[in-house]
């Protein structure tokens, strides 16, 4: 029997610890994982890159469309003004509607014949996969999420002012979630994790706890006989 791919969403703001969370169920399911941030992150940087202005709808749109696989690759793509381009070309609709049907594709055929896909972001259980089988929602103090993140410019060799990081980290935050499409916001089944004093172990056991629960990664409607749903990855 053929079934459509299992999917986990996982959405929250920035420096969250989503990302960490997202690679470590996608490794432990087997399961294929996109950080759909990357992809605002490329076009912020493609319309960066050509000199032009991520405020402008055209110019946005137009990096959007001409988006490539490979261009999601590029390790630039991490740094703070890249994501402060994705942050704002990402409240734009015709951005989010160029992007929407690359991440659908994703969840319903995930790379490498994988059982299954994690997705993580802004708008997976609300907009991109509403359906996926187990949504989860992440979340952290600011004040936590700014030493994340500097932490982790650190690591790779940039030094930040945590006054600055703060700044644009509530900037962004403010965007993501007023905008007028697809702004952050838990999905009504989501299972929210605060993970302000949680260690990433911590966590992952908490999620996998949550999803081991629901009996695993099951789709929408649920499968008949409850149990018999049960995701045969799930370890
Ligand atoms: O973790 P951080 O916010 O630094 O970066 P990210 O997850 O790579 O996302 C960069 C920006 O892209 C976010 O601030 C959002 O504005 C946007 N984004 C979005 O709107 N929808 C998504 N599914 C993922 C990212």
């Amino acid at each position: 029997m053929t079934e459509a791919p299992s999917v986990v969403a996982i959405d929250g703001p920035a420096a969250s610890g989503k990302g960490t969370l997202a690679r470590r169920i996608a490794a432990a399911l087997g399961y294929a994982h996109l950080d759909t941030g990357m992809l605002y992150r490329a076009v912020g940087h493609a319309v960066l890159q050509a000199g032009g202005d991520p405020g402008d709808p055209r110019a946005a749109v137009a990096a959007a469309e001409a988006l490539a696989a490979a261009d999601v690759a590029n390790p630039a793509l991490r740094d703070e003004e890249t994501g402060n381009a994705a942050g704002i070309v990402a409240a734009d609709p015709g951005v989010r509607q160029a992007l929407l049907q690359f991440q659908r594709r994703f969840a319903a055929s995930p790379p490498g014949e994988a059982a299954g896909a994690v997705l993580d972001g802004r708008d997976i259980g609300t907009v991109i996969c509403p359906d996926a089988g187990i949504k989860l929602f992440v979340v952290a103090a600011l004040e936590e999420r700014v030493r994340r993140r500097v932490r982790e410019l650190r690591n790779r060799g940039i030094e930040s002012i945590p006054a600055q990081v703060l700044q644009d980290m509530k900037a962004r935050d403010e965007r993501d979630r007023t905008r007028a499409v697809a702004p952050l916001a838990p999905a009504a089944d989501a299972f929210v994790i605060d993970t302000t004093k949680l260690s990433a172990d911590a966590v992952f056991a908490r999620a996998m706890s949550f999803i081991r629960s629901r009996g695993g990664v099951e789709r929408k409607p649920p499968l008949s006989g409850g149990r018999s749903g049960r995701n045969r990855s799930y370890r």
